[in-house]
């Protein structure tokens, strides 16, 4: 969340900042600004809401200097305005901030005793505040700068520029990403090496509780003890081009359809089809040795471990504990030494989940995580890494880095049963031959699209909806109610269709729809019971089923999505495919920022 920039060039770097921002935009979209110096001036343009409002403000009022900081926000302290947005100010000293000060209202009593204005609402404005006193104190840029960090608490990643020095940015990192591009002649900072790939591909990562002073001529890293640190320098393979929609409206459609291809991307390189294996499976983890396994991750990641587990338990019989990470992180549980610990995360940056990750490394298990961008902070301290092969994600509602987390998962299931003996070489020969299936089954169903259009077009009219689901079809259920909320701002739950007579059923009326997933399986009647009950109540079913869910169903006039005949195995994936069509469809009904939700950012950086 927030996305930092900051370039020591030899010209004129506002556009290329606000290029760079362009790249970040992801990490928050609510306000941006850029800083620069030029002939002693320190200056800044401000815009509340999308980049392009920035970009209009920079092109009807140009802002010179080789030397600047720039930001894109995701708001924690203050309401997105422009009054609130970064660079903030203290008299000679301009900051950008990405996290939270936790000791922000302490420290602004003690500034606002010695006399130092608040303009803003933002934490942020201490760091410049105390930056600016220290100077002022009479110490050097670099050492005002460390004095101030010193004081911090929190979790923060900050770029810091002085006036009387237009060869200086002081950034730092403890939590948030930050990374060091190398140029020639040049420097850079910013919050990820994609913002930086059109200047470098020579990046440095920042570890926590370093800082780093840019000049032109190079880069020195210290610690928290003010002694030099050495962080080795590596090529980034972040690409330079900018990701396009192509034909799509939105970048969300786009990557929904891409899933046939990513998802045969990330199979083909962990499933050996022919020799029925599990292949570049550099796996910290050893399946056959250990008794119980934990997941953590967030959001839609969260849901994609909760179906791991399914699969782990039914197929490789290890028990598996899986944790929302902010809860994880404190939960203080027990490890046992013969566990094993993963984590999900497309970003690979995401605070709660990395702090969970820290937790586990120190209570010495082996770690593997996956992750869909290779150079992230989770990759880089897990100890081993399982790639999502889904390609950049834009659209904040995550589609194809799920599906692509879930072909790994089932692939690991099937991996961990051959490994733990559960499985026989037949056994997994079958589930490998259903995986290889899915690319096919997930393009057949998206020829469903016109219909789900059809039945999102009346979604987008109501307030409510519940999604109801069995077995893997119930983390199913709560990632369709999470993908609908987040990009229509329609209230949704998602609900294991069994609890729905221990309270939801509280709900039925005609005016509330239910979604229910049950494709034809050992438990569908099951779920036909639960489906009885909603409309004994007059609440409208749109059953997602195949053709022999739907002929046995048998409940009158109801609205059905007829899906391809899928293997039990590999549902979950193939039916996300309805799921996220159905959400997308009403969000544009509805005509809300599909790509660009309200309130979300897709990098979540903070707690
Ligand atoms: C929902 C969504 C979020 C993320 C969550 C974790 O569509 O995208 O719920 O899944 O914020 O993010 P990562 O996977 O980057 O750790």
């Amino acid at each position: 969340m927030c996305g930092i920039v900051g370039i020591v060039g030899q010209k004129p770097v506002a556009p290329l900042i606000v290029d760079a921002l362009k790249r970040l935009e992801y990490r928050g979209y609510d306000s941006a600004g850029v800083a620069t110096i030029e002939g002693g001036r320190l200056d800044r343009r401000r815009a509340e809401g999308k980049l392009v409002n920035l970009e209009h403000c920079i092109q009807a009022s140009p802002l010179p200097g080789k030397i600047g900081i720039g930001h894109t926000r995701w708001a924690t302290h203050g309401v997105p305005n422009e009054t609130n947005a970064h660079p903030h100010f203290s008299g000679d000293v301009a900051v950008v901030h990405n996290g939270i000060i936790e000791n922000f209202v302490e420290l602004r009593d003690e500034l606002a005793a010695d006399g130092y204005a608040f303009y803003s609402q933002t934490d942020t404005e201490v760091v410049a505040h105390l930056v600016a006193r220290e100077l002022k104190n009479g110490l050097e840029p670099e050492k005002a700068a460390f004095a101030a960090l010193k004081r911090l608490q929190g979790a923060f990643a900050l770029a810091i520029m002085f006036r009387n020095d237009d060869n200086l940015i002081v950034g730092a990192r403890n939590g948030p990403p930050l990374a060091v591009g190398h140029g020639t002649g040049e420097m850079y900072l910013g919050s990820d090496a994609i913002a930086l790939a059109p200047f470098t591909d020579s990046i440095t990562y920042l570890e926590d509780g370093d800082w780093v002073v840019l000049r032109r001529s190079g880069v020195s890293i210290f610690n928290m003890d003010g002694k030099p640190v050495e962080r080795k320098m590596q090529q980034s393979s972040a690409t330079a081009f900018m990701v396009d929609k192509g034909n799509h409206r939105h970048f969300m459609e786009k990557e929904i359809h891409e899933q046939p291809e990513v998802i045969s991307h990330t199979l083909a390189h962990y499933v050996d089809f022919a020799n029925v294996t599990v292949k570049n499976f550099e796996s910290p983890i050893d399946f056959a040795r250990i008794d119980r396994l934990s997941i953590s991750a967030c959001g839609t990641a969260y849901l994609a471990g909760l179906i791991g587990k399914y699969w782990f338990e039914r197929y490789a019989r290890l028990p598996v504990d899986i944790d929302i990470a902010s809860e994880f992180r404190y939960r203080e549980m027990p490890i046992s030494k013969n566990s094993a610990a993963m984590f999900v995360s497309q970003s690979g940056e995401t605070a709660d989940t990395l702090a969970s990750l820290r937790y586990c490394k120190n209570e010495g298990v082996p770690i593997a995580s996956i992750v869909n961008v290779r150079d992230s902070t989770i990759a880089r301290e897990s100890n081993g890494i399982f790639p999502t092969l889904a390609g950049p994600e834009i659209g904040v509602a995550s589609t194809k880095a799920f599906t692509c987390q879930l072909s790994i998962f089932a692939s690991l299931a099937v991996r961990a049963g051959l490994d733990r003996g559960t499985l026989t070489k037949d056994q997994a020969s079958t589930l490998i031959r259903e995986l290889s299936e899915v690319p096919r089954l997930v393009r057949e169903a998206s020829k469903l699209e016109d219909k789900i259009e059809k039945i999102a077009r009346k979604l987008s009219e109501v307030r409510h909806v519940l999604y109801l689901g069995r077995d893997t079809s119930y983390p199913l259920a709560m990632e369709g109610a999470l993908k609908l909320k987040e990009i229509s701002y329609i209230h949704a739950e998602g609900y294991a269709a069994g609890e729905l007579k221990h309270g939801p059923i509280a709900l039925i009326d005609k005016h509330m729809p239910v979604i229910v997933i049950a494709p034809y399986d050992r438990i569908f009647e099951k779920t036909v019971s639960n489906m009885q009950e909603v409309a004994a109540r007059g609440g409208q079913i749109i059953l997602i089923t195949d053709e022999e869910g739907a002929s046995r169903a048998s409940l009158g006039d109801i609205e059905t999505i007829i899906m391809p005949k899928v293997p039990e195995f590999v549902t979950p994936i193939v039916y996300a495919l309805p799921i996220q069509l159905l959400a997308y469809h009403t969000a544009v009904a509805m005509g809300t920022d599909v790509d660009q939700p309200r309130n979300l950012a897709k990098s979540v950086t903070v707690e």
